[in-house]
């Protein structure tokens, strides 16, 4: 199986990219980080403070979390509940990455990534994919932007789904979470030493999708690309 980590700061396109490239590669697209954010929502929903590392941990007793590979996407389960729309929120992004700097967490996600991995080609975006998930993946691309231009763009996609904000207050929570993400203690947000470092603030989707693949193809020339 061939297995691509895309890892990287929060904001700066992995998704977007990392879809595309997939349909391209015809690979499948695990987005791991819906898995935090699944985790993050259950705790949100049942008011379990995410400060109380053993209540988190107890609570993942109760939870099931599964993922499907539909046409249009990865769709995540939460008990049997497709929750793929309501773990976009803001408020969800926090407790994500919250629920996602404790151990016993990270562990309960761990097996379901990697089982995903050894099944499939698959191209995994997340923070930690090619440090400590799949240490083996033969591509590992670090995608990063400026903080600036990150804010700048989820500016104006939320701007697009009519949910406005003050673009001042997207930078300082893309700031807070770089800050949280990078500076845990387990799985921080590094990259791996093996890691192409792509920095996508100056080209549009196209130009990083463009990038992606022509790594790809470097590393693994036998893989067919529809470029
Ligand atoms: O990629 P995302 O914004 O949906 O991720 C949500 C949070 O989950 C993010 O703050 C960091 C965390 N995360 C992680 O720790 N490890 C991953 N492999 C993916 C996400």
């Amino acid at each position: 199986m061939y297995a691509i980590a895309i890892d990287g700061p929060a904001g700066a396109g992995k998704s977007s990219a990392a879809k595309a490239a997939s349909r391209k590669l015809g690979f499948i697209y695990v987005d791991t980080g819906a898995l935090y954010r699944t985790v993050g929502l259950y705790m949100l929903q049942n008011e379990i403070s995410m400060q109380e590392q053993e209540k988190v941990a107890a609570a993942l007793r109760d939870i099931q979390v599964e993922l499907a590979f539909r046409p249009d996407g990865q769709h995540v389960f939460l008990n049997g509940e497709d929750v793929s729309e309501k773990i976009r929120t803001p408020q969800v992004s926090m407790a994500a990455s919250s629920v996602s700097a404790i151990p016993a967490v990270r562990e309960f996600l761990f097996d379901l990534q990697l089982s995903l991995a050894e099944k499939n080609n698959v191209l995994m975006d997340g923070r930690d994919i090619g440090t400590v998930v799949l240490p083996n993946a033969q591509v590992k691309i670090f995608l990063t932007a400026s903080a600036e231009e990150r804010a700048r763009r989820r500016c104006l996609e939320l701007e697009q789904k009519g949910q406005p904000v003050a673009y001042e207050e997207v930078l300082e929570d893309i700031r807070q979470r770089d800050y949280q993400d990078s500076h845990r203690e387990i799985a921080p947000l590094v990259p791996a030493k093996d890691a192409v470092i792509l920095d996508t603030s100056d080209c549009d989707l196209e130009g990083a999708v463009q990038r992606i693949l022509e790594i790809v193809h470097k590393k693994l020339p036998n893989i067919k690309i529809d470029f």
